[in-house]
């Protein structure tokens, strides 16, 4: 193998540059020929692809977003479109490519693995959602965010006694309202994978004022319902001077945490020695603090857990 390319698919993660970064210079330390491929799938099936050398590189590993850019692209799904895809592939003479993505990235990596491209996906995404990793690129990142927000968010809270309702990402999974909420010390946690009960947080709420607390922040993730939604809900069951913030976009912005380069440039370097294996269609993950890759095919079939007993910390922790 001589070649390689790299590509970003799906929502853009702060981590991901410190990927590339990882598989480029690692690919170059080995002595193989590295190509970026800019808009994930669309771009390859466009050939819209470029050499990379050191410097393309070079002052990255500090950056948010991603610097192949990246696209959502459903119909590289599509025989058709893979085999668009394989015909840049041959053109510019890349034999196995590293993907960074969420799990519908993998999809596409494994679809050219299968028509004797090798690929290797890397967990990139905000969200945490993809199963057999603890952790993805870009996690800690928009975690961190959050908790600045919610910092903020208590410093006026405290100042006028309201409860703000702060809504975060995550689409269908509660990772990062739970880590962002314990750190933030929310009084309450709304995610998807566990039931809430709307009168039990207000009387929860209640108490606490009871108790001296006058403001309280309340984490919700995006998968259940709006924040504007939840607080009208809850401003049935009592007066708590509701505020709904909507953090959105924000937290998949912003330069990467340490953490999150480090992971990042771990995966990177450690799937570039999988492509140097003559391996593909795996799927690269951090369990237990060590690297692990597990096949794709796996991951579809597989759920990804959220961390629960943080929910059962943070009802402990607020009352
Ligand atoms: O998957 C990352 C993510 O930021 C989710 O948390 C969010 O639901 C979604 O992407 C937003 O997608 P878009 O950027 O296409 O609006």
């Amino acid at each position: 193998m001589k070649r390689i390319g790299i590509l970003t698919s799906g929502g853009d993660a702060p981590g991901m540059n410190a990927a590339i970064r990882a598989v480029a210079r690692k690919a170059l330390h080995e002595g193989l020929e590295v190509y970026g491929i800019n808009y994930g799938f669309a771009g390859l099936v466009a050939g819209d692809i470029f050499k990379m050398d050191l410097h393309t590189v070079g002052d990255k590993i500090q950056r948010g977003g991603t610097m192949l850019y990246s696209a959502r692209y459903p119909e590289f799904a599509k025989e058709e479109g893979q085999l668009r895809g394989i015909e840049q592939l041959n053109k510019f003479g890349i034999e196995a490519l590293v993907v960074i993505g969420g799990d519908g990235s993998y999809h596409g990596a494994l679809r050219l693995t299968e028509h004797g491209y090798n690929a290797i996906g890397l967990p990139g995404t905000i969200d945490n959602d993809i199963p057999y990793t603890d952790f993805t690129i870009g996690f800690d990142t928009s975690v961190n965010t959050v908790v600045e927000a919610i910092d903020r968010l208590r410093d006026t809270a405290a100042s006028h006694e309201r409860t703000f309702v702060v809504e975060v990402m995550g689409r269908g999974a509660g990772d990062i309202a739970l880590w962002a909420g314990v750190a933030g010390g929310a009084q309450d946690i709304i995610i998807p994978e566990h039931e809430f009960n709307v009168k039990a947080i207000a009387d929860r709420l209640r108490r606490s004022r009871e108790l001296g607390q006058k403001h309280a922040i309340i984490v919700l993730a995006e998968g259940v319902m709006h924040a504007d939604e939840f607080a009208k809900e809850l401003s049935a069951y009592g007066d708590f001077q509701l505020r709904a913030t909507v953090l959105g976009h924000v937290v998949r912005g912003g330069s990467p945490t340490a953490r999150d380069r480090v992971m990042a440039s771990q995966m990177g370097a450690y799937a570039v020695e999988l492509l140097l294996q003559g391996k593909g269609g795996l799927a690269v993950g951090i369990q237990n603090n060590k690297l692990v890759s597990h096949p794709m095919l796996d991951l579809f079939d597989a759920k990804h857990q959220a961390e629960l007993s943080l929910y059962d910390l943070a009802q402990d922790l607020s009352f």
